[in-house]
């Protein structure tokens, strides 16, 4: 790790310490890597910075050392106190080297390299092997890389006729959760329940996973969408670049020489760049959870791919398009804008948790925004986006909020403009996204730190109660057990005999 990108991270741990420039900085920690370089992690040696914590109730006093901006939270035990923080709003589960983000400046970057440089000029299977490990390919690995990965498009027949038992109008991100899930049955030997807990020490274990996975994510995403469109799969085409060989599977119809416009497919490669990695995000937290069991990849890959499929995350792409049409016309705007600030409506596609200036994803994806468009026609409801985020960049709600575009504002448009639909949005977001879980995945296996992820809780509830027998209850408030009731029960519940709670009628089958 190059000096000057250490002296940046020490700035945004130590803003403070930086300032009066006599801190010390020295190199003599090892981490563990994929790629088993000796790799030297900074060790921020500032003044040996402490923090001295008093109980009031026992006047007990400890002193915690500060490391990297961070105390360890197990110290606090030592006085009988927990740290609280729902959300995780300041709290760290590790140490890692994948991801960098400065929320403040709107910088992110993989592995030290700018996600804008990234972009530009190189390829999202190149950025996968530089997030999984550590390095840009050289062009060697990355023909071998890439080789590997598109060896590994295949899916078994049997995973085929899975997927085809999905109802037609199946959303397609359920789809591909489930058959993440599903793998896990077709690989027994890579299961570490069936194998032995180890088996992720090896290195060929893992890699073999990896090319798995990141090889036929979009061969299921490609069958979940022509499930849905009725028409027959697409065998994948290893001779074909990521991206385009995606496409291909998608849009292939009777032609025997069919190619995707490069255009597209350069755009959709991007746009893999800037979603295949952001730190401990929601899904990459989970990644990390489940992966502290030691569970195998598979299953942990879905329970990320479910995290990610939320609407407050990967499902917020898909909610801007809902919104954009809800809004329907320019004049809507300020009308919309007023419901926001009257917390009645979300303006989603804006607001992050780590970013408080723009989302440097959301700039390129504006970029790439207007090279889809140039070749396949403009979009419609671009007009009210750039609306929405002219005035929601002067308004002082949104200014006083530190709320800017994030990545997900534009992407969707582009999706659209692209001609998949809106349920397909959190697919385009987990196929990329797999690369960082996997990095993350594999930054945990190397890290001598690593436990099973177990958080604690504050414990609110009632102290030891006796038990009463049902003949002797007393009712008392509970939480209320009405729900939604089928057009089908609520014929069935009009039988005087029946004594159900279920009142609310709806039509929708909930
Ligand atoms: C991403 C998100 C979950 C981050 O949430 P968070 O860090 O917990 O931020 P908070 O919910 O504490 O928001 C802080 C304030 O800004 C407001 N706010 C945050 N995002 C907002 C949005 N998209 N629209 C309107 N107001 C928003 C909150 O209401 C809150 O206002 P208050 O102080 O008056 O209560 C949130 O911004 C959001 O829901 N955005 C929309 C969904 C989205 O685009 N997600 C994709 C993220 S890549």
């Amino acid at each position: 790790m190059s000096q000057e990108r250490l002296s940046v991270l020490y700035k945004h741990i130590n803003p403070e310490v930086e300032q009066s420039r006599d801190a010390q900085i020295q190199c003599n920690s090892t981490f563990a890597t994929h790629n088993k370089k000796d790799k030297k992690l900074l060790d921020v040696k500032s003044k040996k910075r402490t923090l001295k914590v008093t109980d009031s109730e026992s006047g007990k006093t400890i002193e915690i050392p500060v490391e990297y901006g961070a105390i360890n939270a197990t110290d606090l035990g030592k006085l009988g106190v927990r740290s609280l923080d729902p959300g995780y709003m300041n709290t760290a589960v590790c140490k890692s080297e994948v991801c960098f983000i400065d929320g403040d400046e709107g910088i992110l970057r993989y592995r030290g390299y700018n996600i804008e440089e990234l972009a530009e000029k190189s390829t999202f299977l190149e950025v996968s092997y530089l997030l999984i490990n550590g390095e840009l390919p050289s062009k060697k690995q990355n023909v071998e890389w890439s080789d590997r990965v598109m060896k590994h498009t295949y899916l078994h027949e049997n995973l085929n006729q899975l997927l085809k038992q999905f109802r037609y109008d199946a959303h397609p991100m359920g789809m591909v959760i489930s058959t993440l899930a599903a793998l896990s049955t077709f690989y027994p030997y890579a299961n570490p329940s069936l194998s032995g807990e180890n088996l992720y020490k090896s290195e060929q274990a893992r890699n073999k996973q990896i090319f798995r996975i990141i090889g036929k994510l979009p061969t299921i995403a490609a069958c979940a969408y022509r499930n849905r469109i009725g028409k027959p799969y697409n065998n994948p085409q290893s001779s074909l670049g990521y991206t385009e060989n995606f496409l291909y599977m998608l849009d292939k119809l009777s032609e025997n020489d069919y190619k995707p416009n490069p255009v597209l497919a350069r755009a959709l490669d991007k746009l893999f760049i800037i979603h295949a990695d952001h730190e401990l995000n929601c899904s990459t937290a989970a990644m990390r959870h489940l992966g502290s069991t030691k569970v195998d990849p598979y299953t942990a890959m879905a329970g990320a791919a479910g995290a990610l499929y939320g609407p407050l995350h990967g499902g917020a792409c898909e909610a801007v398009l809902h919104m954009l049409e809800d809004i329907g016309s320019l004049e809507n705007v300020p009308n919309f804008i007023q419901q926001v600030k009257n917390k009645s409506k979300k303006l989603m596609g804006f607001g992050h948790r780590v970013y408080k200036s723009y989302d440097p994803r959301a700039k390129i994806a504006r970029k790439i925004a207007d090279e889809v468009f140039a070749a396949v026609g403009k979009e419609p409801m671009i007009e009210i986006a750039i609306e929405l985020e002219r005035i929601a960049l002067s308004d002082p709600y949104f200014i006083e909020r530190k709320l800017y575009p994030n990545v997900d504002f534009y992407t969707g448009l582009v999706y659209r403009s692209m001609g998949f639909p809106t349920d397909m949005f959190p697919v385009l977001f987990c196929i990329p996204r797999a690369a960082g879980w996997l990095a993350h995945w594999v930054e945990l296996l190397d890290d001598p730190a690593t436990h099973i992820y177990r958080p604690r809780q504050v414990y609110l509830g009632y102290d030891e109660r006796q038990y009463v027998e049902l003949q002797n209850r007393t009712e008392y408030e509970t939480r209320e057990l009405d729900s939604y009731v089928s057009p089908m029960s609520r014929r069935r519940e009009t039988n005087p005999d029946k004594q159900s709670k279920m009142t609310q009628a709806s039509n929708k089958q909930y």
